[in-house]
């Protein structure tokens, strides 16, 4: 381990950062001991309130009730806080770079734009019968008007939950019919590389799936594309805003309301409709984007996650968007038209903070220093990265390849789930470690348990749970609070279970060591291995699927798919081509399975039970791991497996 690698506060971080090392121990402190207190200050402090709260916390993690509310009786609006307010002092502030696929396209939308674009979308969802409470589907390419989508939702109260364009119309369907929403946002098509993504075609097949649900679609013309036209129930939004008034008052909106909902993957089931409410989420994204990336007036920020996802969500913008920021929004992939596109859009605006995941980083550095170097990014100041465990080596040419050795790295350890940061450094107080997600936040009580729940002390390795709970955390599953409860409350009572495992070394240092759950993370994206296991089995010719992750040089993990074919049908390389292409169109592209092994048999327990552990070790090439093979109702498929994984 390199854990005898640390880098130091820099003198010129110590001086320039917001919070140092004594005022972080102080303000943890106060953070754990008097949470009131605190997050009561800085709910104050942060958000404009139509009306003021009286209480703060008002949570319990059971064991038996379990509920999460914070500032419970205050009321305000988070178009309010991220958009009106700033109009007296930053109205002609740039609140959003846009940059296109196409490199000779980008724009810049001042706070003052921002307002009248979204006053008036939030107008045209009123006008088509939208109301406080009621949920908007958005499933858009990464291009202004998915912004002001979201924020003309929250400005009218109503709940948005954004499908992530890469996601298929099966997908997308399943989501709609989970929230019931009767009206989507689109556009005709994305651009991603050069190529074209045809949402609004896959919205017209998903409709079908689920019809009766959806009655009108705006959408977005943005590469003018031929597409399908349902008269009556599909509406240009560039004609509809012509009708509507520029002015739209916000709505008072309780601190407890839903803000949106966001379907991720879990071990089991359908994707979960993750909810998050109003005020507290608003507060933690605010909070944790000023600390984490120091966040200075007149600061370019970059987050180059897409808004589908929940890095997009809190930190390209309602975090930075809070905190009156300038925050970039990319269109397009890091290696178009150019490998070193990330690199030219830095020295185009004059990034001054960056944040990406490590499956990027690993896939910049296998084309080499050179890409990079022929850039500036003299304009960087500091450097994130999200979304899975980053392996020292990545972290170290991010450092010095990147960052020129001047850039700190927050490693930002969090969830869906979560809203914000977790476990993560801040730059003027903490010594970095390669691979080590460092120290809570403000109000964050990690523990490292064992399997039967007992806390750790000291250095440990074990499942990482939170004691606590903290003001951006979700509230409960959509439309399922029970569901909510058996997840995250039932394995470790009175505690929040994260699905990671993690270790604690001597500093107190946290390094996340990966799901400890049947989830895996492809190139930073969740996913459950029963969603593709479910995708596979519903291929006529498949009997049963068995889906594991394994260690993939780029992606992080990769997806192995152990497949038994229904008697009859015959294994073959043209069969193999065909279930992954079905995964793809069942799924999406980012659930491709990247090894398909065809099975006779899986080994099971004499109770039909799958051991995983088994097929995971297989897939990793781990022969002589296997562990006890004993109790399988059948230990002559594991010679089988080995035997077939060898051929591949
Ligand atoms: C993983 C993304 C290690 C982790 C914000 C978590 C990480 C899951 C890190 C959540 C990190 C995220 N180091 N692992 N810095 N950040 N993860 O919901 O397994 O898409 O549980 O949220 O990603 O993924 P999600």
């Amino acid at each position: 381990m390199s854990e005898s690698l640390v880098y130091p506060v820099s003198g010129e971080w110590a001086h320039r950062a917001f919070i140092d090392a004594d005022k972080y121990q102080a303000l943890y402190k106060r953070s754990i001991n008097d949470p009131d207190g605190f997050w009561g200050d800085e709910a104050r402090r942060r958000l404009d309130w139509i009306k003021p709260f009286t209480k703060v916390k008002n949570t319990s993690f059971g064991p038996g009730d379990v509920h999460i509310k914070w500032f419970e009786d205050g009321v305000t609006n988070i178009a309010l806080n991220c958009i009106d307010r700033h109009l007296d002092k930053r109205g002609d502030q740039v609140a959003i770079i846009w940059e296109g696929d196409d490199p000779s396209r980008s724009l810049k939308i001042t706070y003052r734009q921002l307002h009248e674009r979204v006053s008036r979308f939030a107008n045209v969802l009123k006008a088509h019968g939208i109301e406080k409470g009621d949920t908007v589907t958005i499933y858009m390419p990464m291009i202004p008007e998915a912004a002001y989508a979201m924020l003309a939702c929250a400005r009218i109260g109503a709940i948005h939950s954004v499908v992530f364009g890469g996601f298929s119309p099966d997908s997308l369907a399943g989501r709609i019919k989970d929230c019931g929403s009767k009206l989507l946002i689109t556009s005709d098509e994305g651009l991603r590389g050069g190529k074209r993504v045809p949402l609004k075609a896959n919205v017209d097949t998903a409709l079908e799936k689920v019809p009766f649900i959806v009655n009108k679609v705006i959408v977005v013309k943005h590469t003018g594309g031929d597409i399908h036209w349902e008269k009556g129930r599909d509406f240009w939004l560039h004609e509809e805003i012509e009708n509507v008034s520029p002015d739209c008052p916000v709505t008072p909106v309780g601190a407890e309301d839903p803000l949106f909902i966001l379907y991720t993957s879990g071990s089991t089931g359908t994707p979960k409709g993750v909810v998050h409410t109003t005020a507290g989420y608003l507060l933690y994204a605010a909070m944790t984007h000023q600390y984490v990336f120091d966040y200075h007036d007149g600061d370019i920020y970059w987050c180059t996650a897409d808004v589908g996802w929940v890095t997009g969500h809190s930190y390209i913008l309602y975090g930075p968007l809070c905190n009156g920021a300038t925050t970039l929004m990319f269109e397009g992939v890091p290696t178009y038209p150019t490998i070193s596109r990330f690199w030219d859009v830095v020295d185009k605006h004059k990034v001054n903070t960056f944040y990406t995941a490590p499956t990027a980083i690993r896939s910049l550095m296998g084309a080499g220093e050179e890409p990079v170097k022929k850039t500036s990014r003299a304009s960087l100041r500091l450097l994130g990265t999200v979304g899975e465990p980053i392996n020292p080596e990545a972290w170290e040419w991010y450092y010095k390849v990147v960052g020129d050795s001047r850039c700190p790295i927050m490693d930002t350890w969090w969830q869906t789930e979560t809203g914000g940061h977790l476990i993560t450094p801040l730059p003027g107080v903490t010594p970095l470690k390669p691979g080590s997600a460092t120290k809570p936040f403000f109000g964050i009580k990690p523990e490292i348990v064992d399997g039967s729940g007992v806390v750790q002390e000291g250095p440990a390795e074990g499942i990482l749970v939170i004691a606590d709970s903290w003001p951006g955390q979700m509230r409960t599953v959509f439309g399922d609070h029970d569901r909510f409860i058996q997840t995250y409350f039932a394995s470790f009572p009175g505690k929040y279970f994260s699905g990671d495992g993690a270790r604690r070394d001597a500093d107190g240092d946290y390094w996340i060591t990966g799901r400890v759950d049947d989830v895996i993370n492809v190139s930073g994206h969740r996913m459950g291995t029963a969603e593709v296991e479910s995708a596979l089995v519903a291929h006529e010719r498949v009997a049963e699927a068995a889906v594991v992750g394994f260690p993939h040089d780029i992606k992080g993990q990769g997806i192995f798919a152990y497949v038994t074919l229904i008697n009859g049908h015959e294994p073959s390389d043209k069969l193999r081509k065909d279930l992954v292409a079905w995964v793809r169109q069942e799924i999406g592209p980012i659930a491709s399975p990247d090894i398909v092994q065809f099975a006779p048999g899986l080994p099971k327990t004499r109770s039909g039970k799958i051991m995983r552990r088994i097929l995971r070790k297989i897939a990793e090439n781990e022969f002589q791991a296997l562990g006890d093979t004993s109790t399988l109702a059948d230990p002559a498929v594991v010679e089988d497996l080995i035997r077939e994984r060898k051929k591949l």
